[in-house]
């Protein structure tokens, strides 16, 4: 997408303001101007004594806070860094962030109102690329600025937590299902792909009365069907229910956008906003957590006392009457424990921190999802995202839509995604010689605990061949791989490793709170990582070259034709991987023994009252995107909350 683009997206975005529905019985009313007031200040905030601070008011965090302020004696803080933005159109219009997350070309990504704008350090395998980490910095967090892709991967991923980590059987695809329809008030689709029939069961695993609001798109451009079809006539099946314990094979994926409204679902808007007048809960943005105080020495052990924050400049400390919920996100939360002398006693001391809990795995075990694209011409007259660039006439048409029927182009979010087996991308011969090589190269090197377990696992996951290994998408632009040349119409495909052997850690650097944590995800440091990825991109320009989707295409642009050999595949790939944005696992729950951060009750080992709830306790990659499951987890911690103080 083009900056042209952006700029267009963003002064539709900007005009639709004025249509979007205000918000009844809101204290305070939003006023009209960016940042809102929320309902507390600096000063207030730190006299009061509430029972549960918030550290984050994210996907996760808002979560919570909505959940435990329900009860009127419960009174919660939550301290976000933040603004608040209700109905900010460029948050809520789907199009106007960006659809494949990348850093340089977002109106909410790379724009530090809404971005953290985090950046790795130089990748060793990528031949020192540095990839952009966006994060969400505003009410909402990361559900605020995400792509809206909402689902549930396959049921071994979730009975994981339990068998492989031994977080107990609460912590399963069947303890869980009750907290993923929580968080849902679900829509059936309206449009079907090829190959999809209408299954009840897809109603049955979703909830209706949640805050989320989960549907489909009702407006897809002219590549999106063939591409199914072409997947099809490959031996790719369209699956029908993708969130009934088996994400395997590609589906029309729900997305988090209210269907009458078309706008954005998120943290923000259904789990703060809705709720923003109840006494009980407080929520203060813009304001930067520096710290936990910790007393030790009682009966008690070490005991979290109050959480230190920093509003233009000045540090108010709030006092903390039960505990603190870290809800920082996997790549803040660790920073803060550091900052609070709770971590790596190595790199605390070398800082001058003294050392509160000597916890060398926190920040530790750091996966993600890379991610490699693929673009292709599309032949002109076929209808692709990049129509709105190049054609005022049909960007005024689609303006209108969207203004008077939430209907159209700028209410597209990615469809087409399908998690496939590794073995239907590559033949049992290069299967088995990957995985031999594979073992090779484990065998070879120091394993800690949970990475023992771990790869024990992923090794039993990818010789089953039944779950996803690498997933495929159809973004309907140009831009994002390569530079969009103007009235040209393009198809991104992008190959997403599912479950990569490679590890990696976020930590901090520094003592200021402002300064972003060092994040190496140590991208394709695993030679097998490489290897899926080649063989997706390859299976992914197959594909493309297969009807009907081979009729829209005028031929491979980035990469080339001339890239062909494995070896040739491996160079580009190296160049394009950037993150499909699911860092987790830095505090992650699994048993002590296993050198697990939070308990089966996200509580951190070695502190009183100190909970984890984001991303971060995610103790291996999930076959999906995982905003759902962020949302789950979360649901489900405020139960454990909940009872562990018969509120
Ligand atoms: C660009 C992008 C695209 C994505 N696309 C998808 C998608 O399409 N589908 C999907 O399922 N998932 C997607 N994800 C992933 C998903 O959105 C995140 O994994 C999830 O929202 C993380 O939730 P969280 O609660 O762990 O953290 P967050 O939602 O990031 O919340 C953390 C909050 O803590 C605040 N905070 C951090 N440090 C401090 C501090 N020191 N003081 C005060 N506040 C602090 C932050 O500002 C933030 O609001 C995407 C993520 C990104 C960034
Ligand atoms: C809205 O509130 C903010 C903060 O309270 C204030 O600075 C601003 O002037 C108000 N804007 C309007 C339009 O009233
Ligand atoms: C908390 O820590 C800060 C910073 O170290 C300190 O100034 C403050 O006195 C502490 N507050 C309490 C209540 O311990
Ligand atoms: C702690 O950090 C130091 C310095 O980075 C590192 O050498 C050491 O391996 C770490 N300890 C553990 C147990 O990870
Ligand atoms: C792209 O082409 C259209 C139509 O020819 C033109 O109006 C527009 O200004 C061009 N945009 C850029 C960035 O060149
Ligand atoms: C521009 O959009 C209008 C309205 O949709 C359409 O009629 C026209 O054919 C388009 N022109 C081009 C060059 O795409
Ligand atoms: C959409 O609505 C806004 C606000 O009313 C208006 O300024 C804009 O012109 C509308 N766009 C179209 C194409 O109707
Ligand atoms: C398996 O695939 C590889 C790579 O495409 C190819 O070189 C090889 O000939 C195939 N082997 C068999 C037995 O089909
Ligand atoms: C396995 O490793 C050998 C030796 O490094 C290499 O030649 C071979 O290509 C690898 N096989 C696969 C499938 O990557
Ligand atoms: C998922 O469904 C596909 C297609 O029916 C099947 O091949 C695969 O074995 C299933 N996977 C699991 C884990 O049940
Ligand atoms: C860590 O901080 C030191 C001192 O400021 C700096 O020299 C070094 O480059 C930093 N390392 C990383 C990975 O940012």
């Amino acid at each position: 997408m083009s900056l042209t683009t952006l700029a267009r997206l963003l002064a539709v975005a900007v005009s639709l303001s004025a249509t979007l529905p205000a918000c009844a019985n809101l204290q305070p009313q939003y006023n009209g101007s960016y940042p809102a007031p929320t309902n507390t200040d600096a000063s207030s905030f730190s006299k009061t004594k509430f029972d549960f601070v918030v550290v984050g008011g994210g996907t996760a965090g808002l979560v919570l806070a909505y959940r435990l302020s329900a009860n009127p004696k419960v009174s919660v803080g939550v301290i976000e860094a933040g603004q608040y933005r209700p109905d900010d159109p460029f948050i809520g219009t789907p199009t106007a962030g960006n659809l494949l997350g990348n850093a340089d070309i977002g109106t909410l990504l790379g724009n530090p109102t809404y971005d953290w704008m985090f950046q790795s350090v130089p990748q060793t395998a990528l031949n020192g690329l540095v990839i952009d980490y966006p994060r969400g910095k505003v009410v909402g967090g990361s559900s605020a600025i995400n792509s809206m892709i909402w689902q549930r991967a396959s049921d071994v991923d979730y009975d994981n937590w339990n068998t492989v980590f031994g977080n107990g059987a609460g912590w399963s695809a069947k303890g869980m299902q009750s907290y993923f329809k929580r968080v849902e008030s679900w829509t059936e689709p309206e449009l079907l792909f090829p190959g999809q029939k209408r299954v009840p069961a897809l109603a049955t695993e979703h909830g209706t009365n949640g805050p989320i609001s989960v549907s489909y798109d009702t407006f897809l451009f002219d590549v999106e069907a063939p591409s199914v079809a072409a997947a099809n006539a490959i031996g790719i099946p369209t699956n029908s229910n993708p969130d009934g314990g088996n994400e395997t094979y590609i589906a029309l994926t729900a997305r988090s956008v209210d269907p009458k409204t078309a706008v954005r679902s998120y943290a923000g808007n259904a789990y703060y906003q809705p709720v923003i007048g109840r006494p009980n809960l407080k929520l203060l943005s813009q304001a930067v957590v520096s710290k936990i105080n910790f007393s030790k020495g009682g009966k008690s052990g070490i005991v979290a006392t109050g959480v230190n924050y920093i509003v233009d400049g000045k540090t108010y400390t709030v006092s903390v009457g039960k505990e603190v919920i870290l809800a920082a996100g996997s790549l803040k939360t660790p920073q803060i424990l550091e900052l609070s002398g709770v971590g790596n006693k190595t790199i605390l001391s070398n800082l001058g921190i003294p050392v509160v809990l000597d916890f060398p795995q926190i920040g530790e075990n750091l996966q993600d999802h890379p991610v490699t694209l693929l673009d292709f011409k599309v032949k002109p007259g076929v209808l692709t995202l990049d129509r709105l660039n190049y054609n005022k006439t049909y960007a005024n048409e689609q303006e209108a839509l969207y203004n008077n029927s939430a209907s159209g182009a700028l209410t597209y979010t990615e469809a087409v995604i399908g998690p496939l087996p590794l073995q239907a991308t590559v033949n049992s011969s290069t299967f088995n010689s990957m995985y031999k090589n594979l073992t090779t190269t484990l065998a070879k090197r120091k394993q800690t605990p949970i990475q023992k377990a771990q790869y024990a696992a992923l090794e039993s996951m990818v010789k089953g061949g039944e779950v996803g290994w690498f997933e495929l998408t159809v973004v309907p632009s140009g831009g994002v791989a390569s530079t969009a040349v103007n009235g040209s119409n393009y198809l991104t495909s992008v190959a997403i490793e599912l479950h990569p052997f490679g590890r990696g850690y976020v930590h901090i650097n520094s003592t200021d709170p402002n300064a972003q944590p060092v994040i190496d995800p140590k991208f394709l440091e695993i030679p097998w990582d490489a290897e899926v990825l080649v063989h997706g991109s390859q299976w992914i320009r197959k594909w493309m070259h297969t009807e009907p989707i081979a009729g829209l295409l005028d031929g491979d642009n980035v990469p080339g034709s001339n890239v062909q050999t494995d070896a040739q595949w491996d160079a580009y790939i190296r160049t394009a991987v950037r993150t499909t944005n699911h860092p987790l696992g830095t505090t992650a729950m699994a048993s002590r023994a296993l050198g697990g951060v939070v308990d089966p009750n996200l509580k951190i080992y070695g502190l009183a009252n100190v909970r984890v709830v984001d991303a971060g306790i995610i103790p291996m990659t999930i076959g999906v995107a995982i905003q759902s499951t962020v949302y789950a987890m979360a649901e489900k911690a405020a139960d454990l909350v909940k009872k562990s103080y018969g509120i």
